[in-house]
């Protein structure tokens, strides 16, 4: 019974993207990925960080079932479950050092929004700097996750952009609301879902590394949840900072009109002032 089961837990079960099937969905820009699906790794972001490491094209992907130390940002980890979830990085390279790269994870987090909304999501909307949340009415739920982690040499700098997206409403216990796009998207079919994301990422990739953010700005701005709204910024171990949202710049930092005037926050997570309904 031992050895059987022992047999049965060596068997690779397949996953549940199939290379092939996105390959003809990626059309013209197959050429630009390199895809690789996983059972499972320890964090589609470390194991691409290994790859690159060992020389990995840009363009790599890596998608997988199952992370079993899947990581957020912040320090905090990513829970998700293979059938309800997409989980996936990508490697992309640029010229020069990481302070060009200023608004990249708004860049990505616009890719991501013109995607969902291709495939006919209604009501996805961004949270500065790179949370992708989806709106009903006036609460907000967060749809999908993105960890940016950037290294530079003499080269230039390689960027691992980890992506996590609900397709269905996870159910764990999580502190803040959570949506899936099953939700919102007659279309979640995640083979469809993974193409047009990889799709839309070079759109908005290859501006992003011709122009800056700055071009994407008014793009992005189309879709900022708290637009004009009360917000505070909490930064790690800092008074959180009151102020009105003005939106974004165009080196992606964000605007806050504070008691001193308008101030530029570079990092930090920016919640809701708490008014009596749902934060994302
Ligand atoms: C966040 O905290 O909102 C960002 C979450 C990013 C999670 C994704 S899932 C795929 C990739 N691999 C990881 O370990 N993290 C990112």
């Amino acid at each position: 019974m031992a050895a059987r089961s022992t047999q049965r837990s060596k068997i690779r079960r397949m996953p549940l993207i199939d290379p092939i099937l996105l390959k003809a969905r990626l059309g013209a820009l197959a050429g630009r990925f390199d895809v690789d699906a996983l059972d499972e790794c320890d964090s589609t972001s470390s194991e691409l960080m290994r790859r690159a490491d060992r020389g990995a094209p840009a363009g790599t992907v890596i998608v997988a079932d199952r992370q079993s130390a899947g990581r957020g940002r912040r320090g905090r980890s990513w829970l998700s479950s293979p059938e309800r979830s997409l989980t996936f990085s990508l490697l992309w390279r640029f010229p020069g050092n990481a302070s060009r790269l200023s608004g990249l994870s708004l860049a990505v987090g616009l890719g991501l929004a013109k995607a969902l909304e291709k495939l006919g999501a209604v009501g996805v909307r961004l949270k500065w700097p790179n949370d992708v949340l989806l709106q009903s009415g006036s609460d907000f739920a967060k749809l999908a996750g993105i960890l940016i982690e950037l290294s530079s040499d003499r080269r230039g700098t390689q960027a691992i952009i980890g992506i996590g997206l609900n397709l269905e409403t996870p159910d764990s216990d999580l502190p803040q609301p959570v949506a899936g796009l099953k939700q919102c998207c007659a279309q979640a079919d995640r083979h469809e879902v993974l193409a047009a994301i990889l799709v839309s990422l070079v759109g908005v990739l290859d501006i992003f590394a011709a122009e800056g953010f700055v071009r994407l700005r008014d793009e992005w701005l189309g879709y900022h949840a708290w637009q004009d709204q009360l917000v505070q910024v909490l930064g790690d171990g800092a008074e959180p900072l009151p102020g009105r949202c003005l939106g974004v710049d165009g080196d992606g930092s964000l605007l806050l009109e504070t008691a001193r005037g308008v101030e530029h926050i570079f990092s930090g997570d920016v919640s809701l002032r708490p008014v009596g309904r749902a934060q994302g």
